[in-house]
């Protein structure tokens, strides 16, 4: 099939290197001059896993194609796909001003029949709003699809060829016949293709991303209270996983979720429900716990040193809101990074992939390091606030001959009670027991 991508970012680039990979011929399209040219000559603005590797070979098989020209995008897709940023407005809202800009443009360069997919994460009734933006303009027929995506940064190629679920909302048979077509290839293993209206697929994706950001807080609440009570929240979760109806997975306790997801996408439940005159309040409570979770580690610090941080040096290790990206867009650790620099403290870090971003935000304020040991090199502690694989097994020995104390503050508790009991280091983590020499 012939598709169109609007907007060559995180989600546009995933989505148009997929669906090249399964034959179809795909034209991106992007405003910004320079990254057009440079994804033409090959480059992969983004860290994401696996993703350059089909990117060259869709390239080079002349599949995968950039313009700046949204005229040359529409003439070329049967399928257009809208995959714009919606950002987050102060209120908390999204701000649909991207979406609805580009939905206006297509509307008066429309002249055959298209099917717009909404592929952007946008409040519910957004499919209706592109549908009357366009129709003000167009002179022929056209549907509007709503399909979110659930990819995961640094799992996105993975979830896109292989998703446990799509999700089509349209009430057009001619565009759901389309979009089953297209989804073909990435449904042999019998996951559903689930089609429902657009409202309903619109909400299905916060509800996905609230719910899951719900499970972690609700688990960091749990965390927080073994810690007043002496229980082991490693214990409680395998305790409570167990159970197939609460299942395994999204419930491991830290200093709180990031990204570019769930903190945006909660908010804007949260406050889309206002705006209809529904109190989220379960919602309210899981930006309020999050936020706060994101600097869980502070008053262990803070208790450790007799709230005294002034000059004190600590080792970061992960700067990253997870691991497998170079994403540090709500990144709890820059959370904690700045109430210690507020503190007084000086902070030595280092991360696998975000260096660089970071550097860009922190400019001299902090030193950045380019090994893990480097950065414990005569710190006062070290804190983990990312779950790199590089952080799980370390050399503890190379720890403590860096470190001024044996002393680990874990946000991430990577490592098991009794086998740092056994290396002698203090060590603070979440709703688990402290270990102090
Ligand atoms: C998420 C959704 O998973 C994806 O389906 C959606 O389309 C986009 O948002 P992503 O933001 O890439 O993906 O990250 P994810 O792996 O879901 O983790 C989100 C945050 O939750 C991270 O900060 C992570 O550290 C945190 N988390 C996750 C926990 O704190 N505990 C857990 O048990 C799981």
């Amino acid at each position: 099939m012939k598709i169109a991508v609007i907007g060559s970012g995180y989600v546009g680039l995933v989505t148009g290197t997929c669906l090249a990979e399964t034959g179809n011929e795909v034209v991106c399209i992007d405003i910004d001059k320079s990254k057009v040219q440079k994804l033409s000559m090959g480059e992969v603005p983004i860290y994401e896993p696996h993703l350059d590797i089909l990117f060259d070979r869709n390239i080079k098989a002349g599949r995968l194609k950039f313009t700046t020209s949204l005229k040359e995008g529409l003439e070329h897709g049967e399928v257009i796909f809208l995959a714009l940023p919606t950002p987050e407005e102060e209120d908390g809202s999204a701000d649909l001003s991207y979406v609805l800009g580009v939905a206006e443009d297509i509307g008066k360069l429309l002249n055959e029949y298209k099917v717009i997919v909404d592929k952007s994460t946008v409040p519910v009734g957004t499919a209706e709003k592109v549908r009357d933006t366009i129709a003000k303009y167009a002179t022929c027929d056209f549907d509007v699809v709503s399909n979110p995506e659930f990819l995961r940064e640094g799992f996105a190629v993975d979830d896109f060829l292989k998703p446990e679920r799509i999700v089509v909302g349209s009430s057009s048979d001619r565009a759901i016949e389309l979009m089953k077509k297209l989804y073909k290839p990435f449904v042999r293993s019998g996951n559903p293709i689930i089609v429902m209206d657009e409202k309903s697929a619109e909400l299905t994706k916060y509800a996905a991303n609230s719910f899951l950001a719900t499970k972690i807080t609700f688990m960091n609440e749990i965390a927080n209270y073994c810690e007043k009570v002496g229980a082991d929240i490693d214990k409680v979760r395998i305790g409570i996983g167990t159970d197939s109806r609460i299942g395994k997975r999204f419930l491991f306790p830290g200093i709180g979720y990031g990204g570019s997801c769930f903190p945006k996408d909660v908010k804007a439940l949260h406050k889309s429900g206002k705006n209809s005159q529904y109190d989220f309040k379960i919602l309210d409570a899981v930006i309020r716990v999050n936020d706060s979770q994101k600097i869980a580690l502070l008053p262990k610090i803070n208790t450790y040193f007799n709230n005294n941080l002034s000059n004190k040096t600590f080792a970061i290790w992960g700067l990253a809101f997870k691991p497998e990206t170079d994403d540090i867009r709500e990144a709890p650790a820059l959370y904690l990074i700045d109430e210690l620099l507020k503190e007084g403290a000086k902070i030595k870090a280092f991360d696998p992939e975000a260096m660089k971003n970071v550097a860009h935000k922190y400019g001299d304020k902090i030193d950045l390091v380019t090994t893990m040991y480097e950065a414990v090199q005569n710190a006062d502690a070290l804190i983990i606030c990312t779950e790199w694989s590089i952080f799980r097994t370390p050399d503890f020995n190379k720890i403590k001959e860096g470190l001024k104390t044996p002393l680990i503050f874990d946000g991430r508790n990577l490592y098991d009670i009794v086998d740092i009991e056994k290396e002698e280091i203090s060590y603070f983590s979440i709703g688990r027991k402290d270990i102090k020499l």
